[in-house]
């Protein structure tokens, strides 16, 4: 029997509607993105409570185990995850989400009469399992359990155009004859077209593909939401499914890269994997009481975070520095690029994290004006976002996508390991030049030393 009149359902399944889009809402802004995170898991836990009220449902010792299961899973390894190794988790949980939704058409197959009803569960089995497949495929390159380069063999796109001519008559064949061994053979079709999907994506793209395969997640959500006939899956589904479709397109934008060269550039040779050679070419390099009169001694410095400093955990070092700087009245702000380190606001997070306020971060628009009135760009760990290769190199992996112009400051130092490149792979030509200087060495332990000897200016 159930607790919760339809009225009711309908009611609270609204109130939990509601909660996604204001936690979408408070997760556009890095002021409000922890707030909107809890009224999204508010409102997931609002619409579980309600299922278990509201449906007669059956099996719940099972039920509770699973979730028991998947909780004591989930919570450790979310608290225990490093900030840079966030997108193979959201990768990981993606694609249990897609396989779920697919699981869960594949059980109602055998319950449904409905012809719509089943159009509705073909589409969530080949889109899940793309997406479960496809996931597992993104976390495998990010956590280097296989090959990060663009994996290409002759025929994959005709083999991956059989795959999905196959997939969509065998989907047709699944609303024909509602048989559980044609949808299971379904399903294995949309996990080869999974891995199919990701394995010639490669480098720097990788994160944009988890962003779209979040966005497939969606689809196939609100799928499953037609065929169990739960209207709140379907609105769920459809904000996910919209969401990541506009996050993939900011992302590719921000790239200066097309979504359709992302997944297929590699076919062109047109991939992001670049070189990895390290050059031998003479730079200058100083020592951090050298940075320091650099800077102490400067009207203007604008510091430019990048995925070092993220590696480094270097944050709370580089906002006292620029506590440091500020108490000599220099004027001292930070230059976001969009793409910086590895995931979507990565650099907002961590910069918020030390309390660096908002106001000195300042987006790519706004900041690159600036740049030449600066006395010092001080580079920490970020090398493509700064790369001018992408504004001159037409050949260069990178090339169209918009960086942050440190090349016009007057003087630029970089803090980073080695002269080894960035994520793109390729050479950044602005070390060579003469008004660069490099302090070699871990980004936190350079800027603890540069911090140390402004205080003793
Ligand atoms: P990168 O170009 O990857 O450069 C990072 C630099 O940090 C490297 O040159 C590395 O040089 C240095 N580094 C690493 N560990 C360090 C440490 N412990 N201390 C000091 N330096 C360290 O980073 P970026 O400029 O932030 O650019 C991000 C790249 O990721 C772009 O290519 C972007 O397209 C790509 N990407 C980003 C996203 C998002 S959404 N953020 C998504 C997809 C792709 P050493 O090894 O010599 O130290």
């Amino acid at each position: 029997m159930s607790l919760l009149s339809p009225v009711w359902t309908a009611l609270l399944y609204l109130a939990a509607a509601v909660f996604f889009i204001l936690a979408l809402r408070g997760l556009s802004s890095p002021r409000t993105a922890r707030r909107g995170n809890l009224i999204g898991a508010f409102g997931a836990l609002l619409a579980v409570v309600t299922v278990f009220l509201s449906a007669r449902l059956e099996n719940i010792p099972w039920i509770l185990g699973a979730i028991a299961v998947g909780s004591a899973v989930a919570a450790p390894v979310a608290r225990r995850v490093k900030m840079t190794q966030m997108p193979q988790l959201v990768a990981l949980f993606n694609g249990v989400g897609g396989g779920a939704a697919a699981l869960v058409a594949l059980l109602e197959l055998a319950h449904t009469g409905d012809a719509w009803v089943r159009v509705a569960v073909a589409f969530t089995l080949l889109v899940g399992a793309v997406s479960f497949a496809g996931s597992g495929i993104t976390f495998a390159k990010l956590q280097e359990l296989m090959t990060t380069r663009p994996v290409v063999f002759r025929g994959l796109p005709l083999l991956m155009g059989a795959v999905l001519v196959t997939a969509v008559g065998t989907a047709i064949a699944v609303v024909l004859s509602a048989s559980i061994p044609v949808a299971l053979v379904l399903l294995t079709l949309g996990l080869v077209a999974g891995v199919l999907l990701v394995l010639p994506v490669g480098g720097a793209d990788v994160p944009i593909v988890i962003s779209l395969l979040n966005a497939f997640t969606g689809l196939a959500v609100a799928a499953s939401g037609l065929v169990l006939g739960n209207v709140l899956l379907v609105v769920a589904g459809t904000l996910v499914g919209a969401s990541g479709t506009i996050l993939t397109r900011a992302m590719a934008a921000a790239m200066g890269r097309g979504v359709a060269g992302i997944l297929f550039g590699a076919f062109r040779g047109g991939s992001t994997a670049g070189s990895t050679a390290v050059s031998e070419r003479p730079v200058r390099s100083s020592s951090p009481e050298d940075v320091a009169v650099l800077l102490g001694y400067a009207q203007r410095v604008i510091i430019v975070p990048g995925y070092g400093l993220a590696v480094a955990q270097g944050q709370h070092t580089a906002a006292e520095l620029a506590l440091a700087l500020e108490a000599r009245g220099i004027q001292v702000d930070f230059a976001i690029h969009p793409v910086a380190g590895r995931m979507p606001g990565h650099m907002n997070v961590l910069l918020a994290e030390a309390n660096v306020p908002y106001e000195s971060l300042k987006e790519m628009g706004e900041i690159n004006p600036e740049f030449k009135t600066a006395d010092v760009a001080l580079v920490v760990g970020a090398n493509d976002v700064v790369n001018p290769a992408a504004k001159t190199s037409p050949g260069s992996p990178i090339y169209g996508m918009p960086i942050l112009e440190v090349d016009h400051a007057r003087q630029v130092v970089f803090l980073k390991r080695s002269m080894r490149p960035g994520f793109a792979g390729i050479e950044n030509q602005l070390m060579y030049e003469p008004q660069t200087t490099l302090l070699f060495g871990d980004a936190k332990d350079s800027l603890a030393k540069v911090l140390g000897a402004v205080k003793a200016l």
